[in-house]
């Protein structure tokens, strides 16, 4: 939420849809939710959250995933990773994926989020019930011996500055809504947890009898 004194946008009067978020999602027959992927970079939330993308869709849901290497090539393209660039990347994906929840979709997102006021801020810009904070547990030895994109290595270095759990703290959530265990579990296995999860939560129903491809 942009601060009282930095708003500009006073003079603008809000707009109300006639095609409301319960239509929508009537016609989607499922709930609009926000699945909140947190974790290191090469924790797996990107891989995860693409996962259940694929079985979420499959199974005939809207959904879209917002992923931080993606959204940084265009609407956040301009940030880079001080605190202060992190903090504002993560209201500008909250305010989208808020965006996405009124028109009904299931919105998962890929952030590694290291801040726990940011994510908490994005819960408290939606109802109760429709941001589920999924934590990416993998340690931080985990990640490293992975380095997928090869930026640890950079990092211990010193040619990448202010890396997550390096060089910049990762404040890892205390009561996610769902703890998966990424740096150990299997994919699949972990793909299962989170659509166990949204299931009982009633989000998207059906799911637990389709078998994972
Ligand atoms: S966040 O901290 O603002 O949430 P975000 O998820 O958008 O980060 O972007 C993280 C991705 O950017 C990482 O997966 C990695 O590929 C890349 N990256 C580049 N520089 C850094 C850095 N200094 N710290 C963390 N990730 C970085």
């Amino acid at each position: 939420m942009i601060e009282e004194k930095t708003l500009k946008s006073i003079d603008v009067v809000w707009h109300c849809a006639t095609v409301t978020r319960a239509r929508r999602e009537a016609q989607n027959k499922h709930r609009g939710a926000i699945l909140w992927f947190t974790g290191l970079s090469g924790a797996g939330k990107s891989t995860l959250a693409h996962a259940v993308e694929e079985e979420l869709h499959q199974l005939g849901c809207r959904t879209f995933v917002l992923d931080g290497d993606n959204v940084r090539h265009g609407l956040c393209g301009d940030l880079g990773f001080s605190n202060e660039d992190r903090i504002e990347n993560i209201r500008r994906v909250g305010e989208m994926a808020k965006l996405f929840l009124d028109a009904g979709v299931i919105v998962l997102t890929a952030f590694i989020s290291p801040f726990r006021t940011d994510r908490e801020r994005v819960r408290s810009m939606v109802e109760y019930g429709d941001f589920i904070e999924i934590y990416c547990d993998s340690s931080l030895e985990v990640c490293e011996s992975r380095d997928v994109k090869g930026m640890y290595k950079k990092a211990r270095t010193g040619q990448i500055a202010e890396f997550t759990g390096i060089s910049s703290p990762y404040e890892a959530p205390e009561k996610p809504e769902l703890k998966v265990d990424t740096g150990g579990e299997e994919l699949n296995k972990c793909v299962q947890q989170v659509l166990n999860d949204i299931a009982q939560r009633g989000i998207a129903g059906k799911i637990q009898s389709r078998k994972l491809t």
